[in-house]
């Protein structure tokens, strides 16, 4: 196993996880990377490590290099454990080592780790470290994605290291965003909201520190390295941050039991289509929550159905909403509808919640009793397209 040259001395030594497919409850189906990089100078620097399980395989990388051993600094960019679960290993190896971490980072670390043997030093946004030829200054960018989280800068290579910030769960043979930019452009989306789209306050804050910066390569802790599209992946990060849609994007997510509610969300998706929108139909059945959440990033409507199941929505609905309540998303229009049996209102569960949220909610639920008759489905249609404006 040997270790990638991405610019002279700095070598990529992170691996590709390609059989993973759930990352705390987040479906991964196209893998994921840890990216871990080695800096070849006169202090020899390790930035980030990987998920415990391939840490043999991140030394034989490093080992192809150098000795790990000889590695004088590591940086700690963010105590999660995708990222730190080698670094036990490390530190045990590299017993002259100096870990550079933010001071909720060393509290992480502690938290999780036997660090009573390491040398540790805390750093602050501003503080830089010389490691021979080059510089690397620190940006604390807490909540991006834990407290401890910092982002690395190299001026002289012009090279980010902002390790969660801008990465995507995506293994592939790349190792640069060259090719495959839709592909690459719609991991770094569904990354984003399922695991940054909380954190839009936050993430402006690193988007402002990082325009001040010369940047020529992007290389985050997840999936590819950016080099030929920092622009584009920079303006969505603004438009996400933003909580931006586009106003002609929608998703119909549903769970149906005997094929009523399933029934409403076509007539709502055909309503919506009809008024120009892009339409996506999801259905909880059938679709991972992380899958759909992607398509919620960037829509401004969301119309979400569920039939009545014993005395309140189903579980597949419930636990949808729940972790979109989690993710926090703002600045969307929701429409709700649902078919019942005896019990009618149960959609208000995910109406309180959208509107927790801040969202509009300009028509009220539609339900529908058993069957959906030729009636009752244009009263929903016209319902739907009364939520357009
Ligand atoms: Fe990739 Fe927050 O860890």
């Amino acid at each position: 196993m040997k270790a990638v040259e991405i610019k002279p001395g700095i070598y990529w030594v992170g691996v590709k996880d390609w059989n993973l497919r759930e990352f705390h409850g987040y479906s991964t189906s196209r893998g994921s990377t840890y990216n871990a990089y080695l800096i070849m100078d006169e202090k020899v620097t390790l930035i980030d490590g990987v998920k415990a399980p391939f840490t043999d395989l991140m030394m034989q990388k490093i080992a192809s290099v150098v000795d790990p051993a000889k590695i004088d600094v590591v940086i700690c960019n963010h105590v999660e454990m995708d990222h730190s679960g080698a670094l036990p290993a490390v530190m045990k190896t590299a017993k002259n080592a100096t870990m550079y971490c933010p001071a909720a980072g060393e509290r992480g670390l502690g938290l999780h780790y036997d660090t009573s043997s390491w040398k540790i030093q805390t750093v602050k946004t501003g503080d830089t470290l010389n490691i021979g030829k080059h510089t690397l200054a620190f940006t604390l960018m807490p909540m991006v994605h834990w407290p401890d989280s910092m982002m690395t800068y190299m001026a002289d290579e012009k090279i980010l290291f902002p390790n969660d910030a801008f990465g995507q769960h995506y293994a592939s043979d790349e190792i640069f965003d060259d090719e495959n930019l839709d592909v690459i452009m719609d991991e770094a989306k569904k990354y984003y909201g399922n695991i940054v789209m909380p954190y839009g306050a936050q993430v402006q804050k690193v988007l402002e520190a990082a325009s001040a910066l010369d940047i020529q390569t992007i290389a985050p802790s997840h999936g590819v390295i950016w080099r030929k599209h920092i622009p584009e992946i920079v303006a969505k990060y603004v438009k996400w941050s933003a909580y931006g849609h586009d106003d002609d994007r929608a998703v119909v997510v549903y769970g149906s039991m005997w094929g009523s509610t399933e029934q409403m969300a076509r007539v709502v998706a055909s309503a919506w289509g009809e008024k120009g929108l892009k339409v996506k139909i999801c259905s909880l059945k059938h679709s991972q929550s992380s899958d759909v959440i992607n398509d919620i990033v960037e829509a401004k409507y969301v119309a979400f159905g569920s039939p009545t199941l014993n005395s309140g929505i189903l579980p597949t609905m419930s636990a949808f909403v729940s972790y979109m309540k989690g993710l926090a998303f703002k600045n969307k229009t929701a429409f709700c509808f649902g078919s019942y049996g005896w019990k009618k209102g149960v959609m208000s569960e995910v109406e309180d919640v959208v509107k927790g949220l801040g969202w509009e909610v300009p028509e009220p639920c539609v339900s529908i009793n058993y069957r959906p008759t030729a009636e009752a489905l244009a009263e929903l249609k016209s319902a739907a397209e009364r939520v357009i404006k």
